[in-house]
């Protein structure tokens, strides 16, 4: 597999920009997203197109040897409907994966969440990828949207042979939406859920080459040993080597 134009979908997000800092000079970039991109991107090829139309999707999507999807209903999303969670990110997802079996696209990196795969009230933590989980009533629109998202990649990995790697970022401090993290007292579990977003970009750089792996999953956390979600699989695996950890805040989970 051999990867040199990369679509990014949800361009104009607060993630993405991270991840267009990290790619666009080792890669040619095209963006997509329903607005125009902040200015210092002014200089990379962008296609104003809707995630929820597949005309739109696929013809930002010829050409291009892989996509990283990134739109979803982030922000401001707690008293949205059911049906823009379906229509963003579950149709939109739907969307991308179809197109890129149409076009011949040979690898999606799937912009998931640990919001995925609730970890079950008495489990042992870090919680891995594969461990039961379950829903919860709260943000259960985006949950079950994002573990839908994952669904649809691996479908279209089983039926079309698109090799899908899923991302699961933890929360993503200093997003606008999240505060930094704040160390309980008397923390008696893993309760570490953060990651920053430049070693998120690293994991999508790492999802883009890797040779190894054709579909899994991974959690994007920080390197902690306080992380709630398991991040040594993503290192073991994919090569992920978290570089910004909070060193400030003891990692036995209590100020000092
Ligand atoms: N922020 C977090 O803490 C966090 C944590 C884990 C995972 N994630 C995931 O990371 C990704 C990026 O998150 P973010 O924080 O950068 O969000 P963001 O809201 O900044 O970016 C989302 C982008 O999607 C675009 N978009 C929305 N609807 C669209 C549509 N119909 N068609 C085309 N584009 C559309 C928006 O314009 C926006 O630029 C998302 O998939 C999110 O679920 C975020």
């Amino acid at each position: 597999m051999q990867i040199k134009k990369i679509l990014i979908t949800g361009a104009a997000g607060y993630l993405a920009g991270f991840i267009i800092d990290r790619l666009h000079l080792k890669y040619k970039l095209t963006l997509i997203d329903l607005v125009k991109p902040p200015p210092d991107f002014e200089n990379l090829p962008f296609v104003k197109g809707d995630i929820t139309s597949y005309h739109d999707v696929e013809k930002a999507c010829v050409g291009q040897d892989a996509v990283v999807h990134l739109v979803a209903l982030v922000r401001q999303r707690f008293d949205k409907p059911l049906g823009l969670f379906a229509d963003i990110m579950v149709k939109g997802t739907w969307n991308v994966a179809e197109a890129c079996a149409k076009q011949g696209v040979q690898r999606l990196v799937n912009i998931s969440s640990i919001s995925a795969c609730n970890p079950l009230p008495d489990s042992k933590l870090p919680y891995c990828v594969g461990d039961p989980f379950q829903f919860k009533q709260g943000d259960l629109y985006y949950a079950l949207a994002k573990y839908l998202g994952e669904q649809i990649g691996n479908a279209y990995y089983q039926a079309h042979g698109l090799s899908t790697i899923h991302l699961r970022p933890g929360v993503i401090a200093g997003d606008g939406l999240n505060p930094g993290p704040e160390a309980p007292t008397g923390a008696d579990q893993p309760w570490f859920i953060y990651v920053d977003p430049r070693d998120i970009a690293q994991a999508v750089e790492l999802a883009i080459e890797t040779q190894d792996i054709d579909c899994g999953c991974f959690n994007i956390v920080s390197g902690r040993q306080d992380a709630s979600y398991d991040w040594i699989q993503s290192r073991q695996q994919l090569g992920y080597n978290p570089e910004h950890n909070w060193l400030e805040i003891p990692e036995s989970g209590t100020k000092s």
